[in-house]
């Protein structure tokens, strides 16, 4: 007897995909990883080459992920399956939702910090631990608390779960509509306050001023990895926020839109954060400390510091909801269409799941600080797997599928729907998609693997 079939959920607006793969894509990546890496690796200098792989890996990529989900209207593993029927492409499907898991489990961790720095904002604690020394003092022996650590960390994936149960248009579409803008406002919010600072220009020149001599050629790769991370791909979680796209609805200019809005806010809290530090006469090359040892006593020493720090966490634990609630999509969307399952049982499942890995990533702070894998402990292990292995890997198999394997001419027909217009007007894009997608996007992110290996 054949199954009924509930209907597949979809987007309720053309705006709302926007938004919500805009979510996915804004993240910790934006707002705690590309100010730092940005100021080590020359400022405008690194921000140029930046800005170069955005545009010719991490655009086409992301047009290529959202087609693939969009035809399909499936999850990665069903996507594969429903354009090849091979094991090898299916089981690039399964490395997705496993690499979506493991991103989960470290980027919860973090997430939960920035909750409760949230607390500690409205406690007024950064004023009792306003020097660098104390700041990071006071940081360290929170993280070092199982009870604090864990205790946030579930707090945060309850609620990333609670957003996914509620589904496609009423929790994860609802949500971004709701939390994008305030995100939006917050942060402009943040940088006005950081250029109306005294001495906020050597903040801006910092950023923006091209220092050639910082730029290595590592720093190229940094570049292309981080275009990856932050724009959400390799893993499949854009390809299944374009399987609830309706045909109609135009990839490439939905796609430059996310593209666009990642890139500028990435630039804005550039600005937010290292006019601030410098006014303050703070240490910018913190490194990944800056946001949690140093921007706290930053706050301390600027007017009306106290509301802006916690405006300024609660920015950045909204960026990494909507984040962490594309990374637990995938997987459900797997659940849910290949095995048949409930989306309300697979929340609670792998929201359990999740947490299970979670635990030991948050007690990599403490209790299981000396317990190390291959010379890292679990929260960097699982960080290193997933953005630098897997999340590479699973790229370029993605644009090699799309390249050489589904092939162009059904690609093409399928990329026309809702984009005919780039087609007979300006037929150069599609031909410059072609090529990134067939030789550049490969032959690159190899390159971004090699060097993750050691091997470049
Ligand atoms: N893009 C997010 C950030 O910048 C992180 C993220 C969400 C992600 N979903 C992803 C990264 C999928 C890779 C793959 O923080």
């Amino acid at each position: 007897m054949a199954k009924t079939k509930i209907a597949r959920e979809n987007w309720g607006s053309k705006f709302g995909f926007i938004l919500a793969a805009a979510g996915s894509a804004i993240g910790l990546g934006n707002i705690w990883k590309f100010p730092y890496i940005a100021g080590e690796n020359g400022g405008a200098a690194f921000i140029f080459v930046y800005l170069i792989c955005i545009a010719i890996i991490g655009l086409p990529v992301l047009i290529g992920e959202v087609l693939l989900g969009r035809t399909t209207q499936r999850n990665p593993v069903g996507a594969f399956k429903k354009l090849s029927n091979s094991k090898f492409w299916i089981s690039v499907g399964f490395l997705g939702v496993l690499a979506g898991f493991i991103i989960l489990s470290f980027y919860v961790v973090i997430a939960g910090w920035s909750l409760g720095y949230i607390f500690e904002a409205i406690n007024g604690s950064f004023y009792k631990f306003n020097q660098a020394y104390t700041s990071a003092n006071h940081f360290t022996m929170l993280i070092q608390s199982v009870t604090w650590n864990l205790g946030f960390t579930i707090a945060f994936l309850l609620l990333t779960m609670l957003f996914v149960y509620f589904g496609v248009q009423k929790g994860i579409e609802k949500g971004s509509k709701i939390m994008m803008p305030l995100l939006f406002i917050i942060l402009v919010v943040l940088a006005i306050k950081g250029l109306t600072l005294d001495g906020s220009e050597k903040g801006v020149s910092f950023l923006l001023n091209p220092n050639w001599k910082l730029l290595h050629g590592t720093s190229i790769l940094i570049a292309l990895g981080h275009a990856f991370f932050t724009l959400s791909l390799g893993m499949g979680a854009m390809l299944t926020y374009g399987s609830y796209l309706k045909k109609d609805s135009n990839i490439f200019s939905s796609s430059t839109q996310i593209v666009f809005l990642d890139t500028l806010i990435a630039l804005i809290a550039g600005i937010a954060i290292f006019t601030a530090v410098f006014a303050t006469g703070q240490n910018p090359s913190a490194g990944p400390g800056l946001i949690f040892h140093t921007l706290p006593v930053v706050f301390t020493k600027m007017s009306g510091g106290y509301y802006f720090a916690i405006l300024f966490f609660f920015l950045l634990t909204i960026a990494a909801l909507t984040s962490a609630i594309s990374l637990l999509e995938v997987v459900v969307s797997y659940f849910v269409d290949e095995k048949g399952w409930k989306r309300h049982n697979a929340v609670i499942v792998f929201g359990g799941v999740t947490f299970l890995i979670a635990v030991p990533s948050s007690l990599s702070s403490n209790v299981l600080a000396d317990f190390h894998i291959f010379g890292l402990n679990f929260f960097d292990l699982a960080d290193f797997l997933a953005s630098n292995i897997m999340l590479p890997l699973g790229g370029m198999l993605i644009s090699i599928f799309i390249a050489w394997v589904w092939g162009f001419d059904k690609a093409l027909v399928e990329l026309k729907q809702g984009a005919e217009n780039i087609f007979t007007d300006k037929p150069y894009i599609i031909s410059a998609w072609k090529i990134f997608v067939k030789y550049f996007a490969p032959v690159l992110i190899f390159l971004v693997l090699l060097n993750s290996l050691g091997i470049l």
